[in-house]
């Protein structure tokens, strides 16, 4: 089925012409913003090719832990920063796919596939970028339950058909895989003035869900609860854009969403970690509320069960019953705009705008 559209097409002249570096962005939308990295994420992106890294456009973090050997998709690849970051994470043994519908954007990605293989002293390239649109990735040749990972920066906002988006990520996910992505969302349904806002939607601002629909959408299509990893306020500063989005406001968010069988074990446990995910070695963070500290015993709730036993994280724990009396919040949805309130009158985060106090 076609996908192509007017909104696609703007975009993709977005991306393409208008946009030629960072600096040509009209918001802070597409930057991410300042937040701890662990050191071996960025010792990856800092070996990543300048080229490259200055065609970034993303508005969040979106390398999870325990890559090693995965087989990854990045959806709406650019121009292959993250690819590549995740390419050095996933190991000569592991694969990293990037889908792009946008020819300049994938020229720059595909320049530097031997370039990354010879620094990080592959046999073989272990990156490949493919042309076609998220909603479709059967025609862009990705299979049923064919990728362990897949991670998506500042993209889905600008499809139209989000729901196809996220239905097709659910068919080529296997069991136990995730979509661990960031995205922008508005705290109110938009007007039709911002939605048809040419550079407001090429700024991933006309196009954001409110936050509300992306749990909706999740449970339909048959995904975990949404996690919320770190999110962030978006500023629109520039007079004439400010006056068009009134009083819409703009958050970027990293969420995890997990596929697992509907028929997993989901009852209230006693978990403990063990240490061993690269670069978290002290403590693991599933998402905001949920850390395993190395060596302590954590009652987890059912669905959080499901997910550490359902996906590649299952080894790094030990699991026993948990005493009778134990009880445990069931993670909900959570309204990123009242996150990022408490979070400015806490003072959290000594000032910065960003929420995850801490990437794992
Ligand atoms: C904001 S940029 C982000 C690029 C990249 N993820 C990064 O972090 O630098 C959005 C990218 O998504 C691509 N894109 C937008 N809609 C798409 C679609 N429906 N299918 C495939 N790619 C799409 C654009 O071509 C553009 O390269």
């Amino acid at each position: 089925m076609s996908v192509s559209s007017e909104i696609t097409d703007s975009v993709k002249k977005y991306y393409g012409e208008k946009l030629q570096t960072s600096d040509d962005l009209q918001t802070t939308a597409c930057t991410t913003p300042a937040q701890r990295m662990p050191k071996h994420i960025l010792e990856s992106i800092k070996l990543v090719h300048d080229e490259v890294v200055s065609k970034y456009y993303g508005c969040g973090l979106v390398v999870p832990e325990c890559l090693e050997g995965m087989k990854v998709l990045d959806l709406g690849s650019g121009s292959g920063r993250d690819c590549y970051a995740i390419a050095k994470l996933v190991g000569s043994n592991g694969f990293v796919t990037g889908i792009d519908m946008t020819d300049e954007q994938l020229k720059v990605a595909n320049k530097y596939i031997d370039y990354h293989q010879k620094l990080f002293k592959y046999p073989e390239p272990n990156t490949t970028f493919v042309k076609g649109y998220i909603e479709n990735l059967k025609d862009a040749g990705i299979g049923d339950e064919s990728i362990d990972i897949i991670v998506s920066n500042c993209v889905i906002n600008l499809c139209k058909d989000k729901k196809r988006v996220l239905e097709e990520a659910y068919r080529v996910l296997k069991y136990g895989g995730e979509l661990y992505f960031s995205d922008v969302y508005a705290d109110q349904e938009l007007s039709d003035e911002i939605r048809q806002h040419e550079v407001l939607w090429g700024e991933c601002v006309s196009g954001a869900l409110h936050w509300q629909t992306l749990y909706n959408l999740a449970k339909e299509i048959g995904f975990e609860v949404p996690r919320v990893v770190t999110c962030s306020s978006l500023e629109i500063t520039k007079p004439d854009l400010k006056e068009v989005v009134g009083d819409a406001r703009f958050a970027s968010v990293v969420y995890r969403l997990f596929k697992t069988h509907k028929d997993s074990n989901r009852e209230i446990t006693q978990v403990v970690y063990n240490g061993s995910i690269t670069g978290c070695e002290n403590e693991f963070k599933l998402d905001r509320h949920t850390t395993f500290p190395e060596g302590k015993p954590v009652i987890v709730s059912g669905r959080t069960l499901a997910i550490l036993q359902n996906s590649r994280f299952k080894e790094d724990f030990l699991y026993k019953s948990a005493p009778c009396c134990a009880t445990v919040a069931e993670i909900k949805e959570e309204d990123p705009f009242v996150i990022l309130a408490s979070a400015d009158s806490k003072k959290l985060n000594n000032g910065a705008q960003c929420c995850g106090s801490k990437c794992c």
